[in-house]
């Protein structure tokens, strides 16, 4: 076991860790218990320094489509070790990378490759403000778009600053050109663009909100979304880096529900999380906009070091020939009705109050405590770790689940048998 305390702020390894493989966003202050360090992993399973394993159903939150240290990517890694980052220059990799991704999706036109979700977030809006000429950007409440959120909303940032009456009664925030509008509230994004269609570039939206529990969209609504925007020419961005390469049983969430943004941003399935990368994409008409000044400008000046990695593009399309070898889209749709099923026998046991899912994404709604909202789901988080070797995620009293896609229906049934073992025992 290790033992010797480190002496990095915050780290995730100082950390003791139910499900703490990558949290550097969870309150770790109660948890009991030694230590446990996740030192390797291979498809659904990891295994601590002290040689246990574990069932990893969180994925580090959706971006292992191929599991733990996927062989083909591993030497695809391997292959490219000689170069380091290429900025100022572009290797064939990235160049087959953008046309692969591009050719295969209908409606995409161009490809920006960056190093995260994050990032693609701030490129996304960047070139929202940079094509329309306005500021302001309208998010959901309980959509998370990286940190992004917590640069430019405030907690609680109000819509009265949009001309909206504010019936939460917050504050409207100083500063903030990005407005929080409650998820799946239409009427309120209608009237938010008619009061200030001159002054809004995008609306930005989780096609399905992971973070916030899996929230599935209701029908008609990201179509309401869509001829709201169209009709006042104001950018939909669909943040994908969930439900894009797959979750959803097709390439991206877009084309499962059928509605189609101009802006697409994703991140962790790209190259199935082996090394950190994000992705814009643009439909027809965005890039051709960029492209009309002097010859020697930069068109869009916006850019990071390490943007295009080699190593990057190599587990990228190392993981893209995975997808088509081993048919992981059909595979995706043919388990969802096992995991459907698995997922909702667990109605009505112990504090269940809802059961929700879409492709490969689920998650299991518990009654709060009175008065202790988050602490029953924070407890069964906890146990799930210590007691039965399962890593889940929570939000508040939400567990929430996205598996590889190369789950079998056998280790479907084993993680929702030791769920409802731990859901049955708790408080
Ligand atoms: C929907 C969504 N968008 C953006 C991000 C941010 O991605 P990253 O952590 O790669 O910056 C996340 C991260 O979980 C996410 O779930």
């Amino acid at each position: 076991m290790l033992k010797q305390k480190s002496k990095i702020l915050f780290s995730r390894a100082q950390r003791h860790i139910p499900g703490g493989v990558n949290s550097p966003v969870r309150a770790f202050r109660s948890v009991g218990g030694e230590p446990r360090f996740i030192r390797s992993g291979k498809g659904s399973h990891v295994t601590d320094v002290d040689g246990r394993h574990y069932i990893d159903y969180l994925g580090s939150w959706g971006p292992l489509i191929l599991g733990h240290c996927p062989a083909k990517v591993q030497s695809a890694l391997r292959a490219q070790l000689a170069l380091g980052t290429s900025f100022g220059a572009s290797t064939e990799n990235e160049v087959v990378l953008a046309e692969m991704i591009a050719g295969a999706i209908p409606s995409i036109e161009k490809v920006r490759l960056v190093n995260s979700g994050t990032e693609a977030t701030m490129s996304a809006i960047r070139l929202a403000r940079a094509f329309t000429g306005r500021n302001k950007i309208i998010k959901f409440d309980g959509c998370y778009h990286g940190h992004v959120d917590s640069l430019l909303v405030k907690a609680g940032s109000g819509v009265a600053t949009l001309g909206l009456p504010d019936s939460a009664g917050v504050q409207p925030q100083e500063c903030s050109s990005t407005f929080s509008i409650p998820y799946n509230d239409a009427d309120t994004v209608q009237r938010a663009l008619e009061l200030n269609r001159s002054e809004i570039a995008a609306v930005i939206v989780e096609p399905v909100a992971g973070s916030a529990g899996v929230l599935v969209p209701p029908v008609g609504y990201l179509e309401r979304l869509r001829a709201i925007t169209e009709k006042h020419g104001i950018l939909l961005i669909f943040d994908e880096v969930i439900t894009g390469f797959g979750r959803l049983g097709k390439p991206f969430g877009w084309q499962r529900l059928g509605v189609v943004p101009d802006l697409v941003t994703t991140a962790k399935g790209i190259n199935s999380g082996t090394v950190p990368m994000g992705a814009v994409f643009a439909r027809a008409g965005l890039y051709e906009a960029f492209m009309q000044g002097p010859q020697q400008g930069i068109e869009f000046a916006h850019g990071y070091t390490y943007s295009a990695h080699p190593l990057a593009c190599a587990a990228s399309l190392a993981t893209l020939d995975v997808y088509r070898d081993e048919g992981l889209l059909e595979r995706v749709t043919a388990l969802e009705k096992h995991w459907e099923d698995a997922l909702h026998s667990l109605k009505g046991v112990g504090a269940v109050m809802d059961v929700r899912n879409i492709g490969l994404m689920g998650a299991v709604e518990l009654e709060p405590r009175a008065g202790a909202p988050g602490a029953r789901g924070f407890d069964t988080h906890v146990k799930t770790f210590f007691e039965e070797d399962v890593l889940i995620r929570f939000t508040g009293d939400i567990l929430a689940m996205s598996p590889p896609l190369i789950v079998s229906t056998s280790q479907i049934d084993e993680i929702v048998e030791r769920l409802r073992r731990v859901l049955e025992r708790i408080e």
